[in-house]
């Protein structure tokens, strides 16, 4: 097979460990489960779930307990992307080639599917103690979900959105701020993925701090690359609005560097970040090539 027959059975599986955590629509909030289920089940890259299972492969990590957090981290990612489509966010009607959530189901079930599906992530992961045989796992599962609290916490994610939406409006535009975005909004569950799947495989401290390091690089160039194509690409390809970030006078890395540096610095964290995956013992090669796909991905 090659890279792409791979990736899109890496894809598959990352679908199908999801699907096994999802909701059955009924009962009272059956409107809300299926605004979930929407949400979840429209076909994105499934990246976060992939890179999790593949940094837990580098280590040599074995058993089912990767799978809850697999689940419960692409929700997560589901639910900021829900509400980072909300009127009052970044207000788009585009994503995943459909209609957002709150265009289909209204503003107020959109937050409340948000919600849902924090909580049901937490819920998910938390069952990974059901797949553990011994003490040492349970301390890598308790490890792990506190990286998946932080990350996409007010240490994480939702303070990249914070800072994010109030650089809409008279913040000082300066380098730090818009690396402070990207680290947050975007690297920090990029960051969590590779973590977790370190940190359930077993690796040390040491390897965890440079797993860390790594999607830092990766997640950066990942925004980066948004930022681009929000500018260069076409709503067909791109499944979401293209042109967004300037309707919104977002704070992007293409506003304040241009195009040209924006693709060079897209390379050079991509090598970067693959310099670290290299150096340990042992290698995967699969992740290393996803990592340099990324760096010319269209969508
Ligand atoms: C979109 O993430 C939000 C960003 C952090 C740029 P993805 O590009 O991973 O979205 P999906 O899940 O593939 O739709
Ligand atoms: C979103 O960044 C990052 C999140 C935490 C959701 P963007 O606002 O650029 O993501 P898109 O372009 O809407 O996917
Ligand atoms: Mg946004
Ligand atoms: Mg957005
Ligand atoms: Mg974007």
């Amino acid at each position: 097979m090659n890279f792409e027959e791979i990736l899109k059975s890496k894809t598959e599986r990352a679908e199908a460990v999801l699907a096994q955590y999802l909701p059955k629509e009924t009962g009272f909030q059956k409107k809300v489960l299926e605004a979930i289920n929407y949400s979840v089940m429209a076909g994105g890259k499934r990246l976060r779930p992939i890179l999790m299972e593949e940094s837990f492969l580098l280590f040599h990590g074995e058993g089912k307990q990767i799978e809850p957090f697999m689940a419960a981290l692409e929700m997560i990612h589901n639910y900021s992307l829900v509400h980072d489509d909300l009127p009052a966010m970044d207000n788009d009607e585009y994503r995943r080639g459909r209609k957002t959530t709150w265009k289909v189901y209204g503003d107020g079930m959109a937050v409340l599917a948000g919600d849902g599906l924090l909580n049901l992530a937490f819920e998910t992961a938390a069952g990974a103690f059901a797949f553990a045989q011994d003490e040492k796992t349970c301390r890598q599962i308790a490890g792990a979900l506190q990286i998946l609290g932080k990350k996409s916490g007010i240490y994480g994610m939702i303070g990249g959105q914070t800072a994010d939406l109030e650089a809409e409006s008279g913040a000082e535009l300066t380098e730090e701020l818009l690396l402070y975005i990207h680290e947050n909004k975007t690297a920090a569950l990029i960051q969590a993925a590779m973590m977790i799947g370190a940190i359930l495989a077993g690796a040390d401290d040491k390897a965890v701090g440079a797993m860390e390091r790594a999607a830092y690089n990766i997640g950066i160039a990942f925004q980066i690359q948004d930022d681009i194509l929000d500018v260069t690409s076409t709503t067909e390809i791109l499944g979401k609005p293209v042109g967004s970030d300037e309707k919104n006078h977002k704070l992007t890395y293409v506003a304040l560097h241009g195009l040209e540096k924006s693709r060079e610095d897209v390379r050079r964290l991509s090598e970067e970040a693959l310099a670290i995956l290299r150096s340990f013992e042992t290698r995967n090669e699969f992740l290393e090539e996803l990592v340099q796909f990324l760096i010319t991905r269209e969508k």
